[in-house]
């Protein structure tokens, strides 16, 4: 399942008696950016290399069993199949619903049933998963608990899937009402990402993922904030493809800095030993707000027209209360809370949702979060533009303060 299961190991016996066993499990992936994977001018991938889109080693078996996000079928499932064809692969098409109801332990089941049917083997024809965070989520997990784990090979094809969802080892679903309460940890074989694949991406969909970008900036990279300061409204407007020079370098740069400053944070931290992560930015309430918007949802409305908050939205907006704090703690100044705001703003996030008025609601999220982090709030606050400190004793009324700030700025709410 890792890439090189290979580690140090030691079986020792304690004065009690108690036999020790001591190993560790090394993780290895890879995580490479193509131009245009699907065109039929792309070079060839080379199998064997780590960056092989289809996972070959040579002398390998060349079966794979698919797993596509539906939506993400109907743009692209024609050059998907061409570009499995023209390489030379044995392989099944699984097309699943995408989005977040797609976490759940029923299709977590129906997945398996598929593995069953295919005979995916514990090692060497590693599934390949096309989708959203969502899809990657759920296919990821299934994969990690399949005989105990399976490969994967990630191609994600929304924002948030390539600078977040797809390049870590953590994997989930929700259930019990809860975000991501089941989950494991599940190393890649390697991920693949295109922005090309941006190009269809609806414009709420692309904003959503710039808020995790976003949040990157703030936490731990100001130039990549600066740089979406200056370019992330043309950015977006383009979707990413780059129609004028300026655009398309800046794209490039945004995402490759996002993915860097994102692998930077995870990578010495993969299985959270530390739970003081700067990442955890936005993170903090989002959860609590996101899953109560998503139970409050109308249904029967297409999803860019429902009211629920998208996860990169909701991050938006707990990335402004924990501003909030901060500026209210003097770990950052007016000016830079104001700037933050701004860049949110124009990145076309909510700066407001009437859900942050359920005071409940928030206590509940941070009662939840701080399970989440071994007893301990560590909520990420912004330490000027960069940077972040870590609170443990944010209260009620702080909360509060932040909040009535940030109905003040009058800024887009959803829905
Ligand atoms: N495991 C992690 O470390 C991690 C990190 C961040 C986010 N996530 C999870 O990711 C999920 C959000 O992911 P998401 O924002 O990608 O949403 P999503 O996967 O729910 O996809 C949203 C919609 O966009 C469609 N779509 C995706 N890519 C497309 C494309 N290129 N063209 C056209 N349509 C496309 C999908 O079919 C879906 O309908 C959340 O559940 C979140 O918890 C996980």
């Amino acid at each position: 399942m890792t890439g090189n299961p290979a580690g140090h190991a030691t079986l020792t016996r304690a004065p009690d008696g108690s036999y020790v066993v001591e190993a560790d499990h090394r993780t290895r992936y890879a995580v490479t950016v193509v131009d245009g994977l699907l065109d039929r001018t792309f070079p060839p991938p080379d199998g064997g290399s780590l960056g092989d889109p289809l996972g070959r080693v040579p002398g390998g078996s060349v079966r794979r069993l698919v797993v596509v996000d539906r939506d993400v079928m109907r743009p692209y499932g024609r050059k998907i199949r061409e570009f499995l064809d023209r390489h030379g692969i044995e392989y099944r098409l699984v097309k699943l619903p995408g989005g977040e109801r797609s976490k759940s332990l029923k299709l977590v089941m129906r997945l398996c049933r598929e593995f069953d049917d295919f005979g995916v083997p514990r090692r060497g024809e590693p599934v390949i998963v096309i989708g959203g965070g969502a899809i990657l989520d759920m296919a990821r997990m299934t994969s990690g608990i399949y005989r105990r784990g399976v490969p994967v090979i990630a191609w994600p094809v929304s924002l948030v899937g390539q600078i977040d969802a797809g390049l870590g080892v953590k994997t989930a679903i929700d259930a019990g009402g809860y975000k991501n309460r089941l989950g494991t940890y599940s190393p890649l074989e390697r991920a693949v990402i295109d922005r090309r694949f941006l190009a269809t991406l609806n414009d709420r969909r692309l904003s959503d993922g710039l808020a995790e970008i976003l949040k990157v900036g703030v936490a731990v990279d100001e130039t990549l904030f600066g740089s979406l300061r200056a370019h992330g409204r043309k950015v977006l407007h383009e979707r990413f493809q780059g129609r004028t020079e300026t655009g398309d370098r800046a794209a490039s740069q945004i995402l490759d800095a996002a993915i860097r400053g994102m692998l930077g944070e995870l990578a010495p931290n993969l299985y959270e030993d530390d739970m003081a992560r700067p990442v955890y930015l936005g993170h903090t309430w989002s959860p609590a707000v996101e899953m109560e918007a998503l139970r409050r949802s109308r249904r029967w409305l297409p999803w860019e027209r429902r009211p629920a908050l998208l996860h990169g939205e909701a991050v938006a907006l707990d990335m402004i209360l924990s501003a909030g704090i901060a500026l209210d703690r003097g770990a950052m100044d007016k000016a830079e809370y104001e700037l933050v705001a701004e860049t949110t703003d124009s990145l076309g996030l909510p700066l407001w949702d009437s859900l942050l008025d359920d005071a409940d609601l928030l206590a509940a999220g941070l009662r939840d979060s701080t399970r989440h982090r071994g007893g301990r709030q560590l909520a990420p606050l912004p330490r000027g533009i960069g940077a972040v400190v870590f609170a443990d004793d944010i209260t009620a009324s702080e909360v509060a303060h932040s909040v009535k700030r940030q109905r003040a700025l009058g800024g887009r709410s959803v829905g």
